[in-house]
């Protein structure tokens, strides 16, 4: 088991971009490292590379038969997001979410721009609100935010143009 710096056992995880190519390891690696833990994946399953893939990647977390729920919505759909805040009680969030790809982000950078800068900021200021609420409810204990390298360039190309 890898060294953990945060307990998760008994907690409940939100990993966004679940259906991806990360969110989805990071799931069943979660499911196999706590034997006491459950897990909502939110993915909005957008077309980048084939769909099929990440609904069979749904399936696997799903056959592994635990605690785990799956919301098929955008990070920055309010109400899903704030559906799953008011009916769990989140203790993680692990945003992986995202355009991925730096190669398809010279080719494509408006998909970077709606969905690392502007989607992000959406979620980043739903979580900032549902964390003020949880937290006095319940104590989040810590949000992880991966930075896309695509987002890092594209705002460095914003910057340097
Ligand atoms: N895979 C790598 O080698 C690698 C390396 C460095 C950084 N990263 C970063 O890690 C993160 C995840 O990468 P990945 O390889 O798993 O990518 P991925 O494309 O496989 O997964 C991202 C998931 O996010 C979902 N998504 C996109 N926009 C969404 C939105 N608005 N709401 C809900 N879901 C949304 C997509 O449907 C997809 O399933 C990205 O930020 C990526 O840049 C990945």
């Amino acid at each position: 088991m890898l060294p953990y710096n945060v307990e998760l056992d008994g907690k409940t995880v939100l990993v966004t971009g679940a259906a991806g190519f990360i969110g989805s390891n990071l799931v069943m690696r979660l499911f196999h490292d706590f034997r006491n833990i459950r897990v909502i994946g939110i993915d909005s399953i957008t077309d980048y590379y084939d769909v099929n893939i990440k609904y069979e990647r749904l399936k696997e977390i799903e056959s592994l038969d635990r605690d785990w729920t799956f919301v098929r919505a955008s990070i920055a759909a309010k109400d899903a997001v704030e559906r799953i805040f008011s009916e769990n009680k989140i203790s993680v969030v692990v945003n992986l979410a995202a355009q991925a790809g730096v190669r398809y982000s010279i080719t494509n950078p408006d998909a970077y721009v709606q969905s690392n800068l502007m989607r992000w900021n959406t979620w980043f200021m739903l979580l900032h609100h549902q964390s003020m609420e949880v937290t006095r409810k319940f104590r989040i204990q810590l949000t992880t935010r991966l930075t896309t390298r695509s987002a890092f360039m594209q705002q460095q190309r914003r910057v340097t143009s």
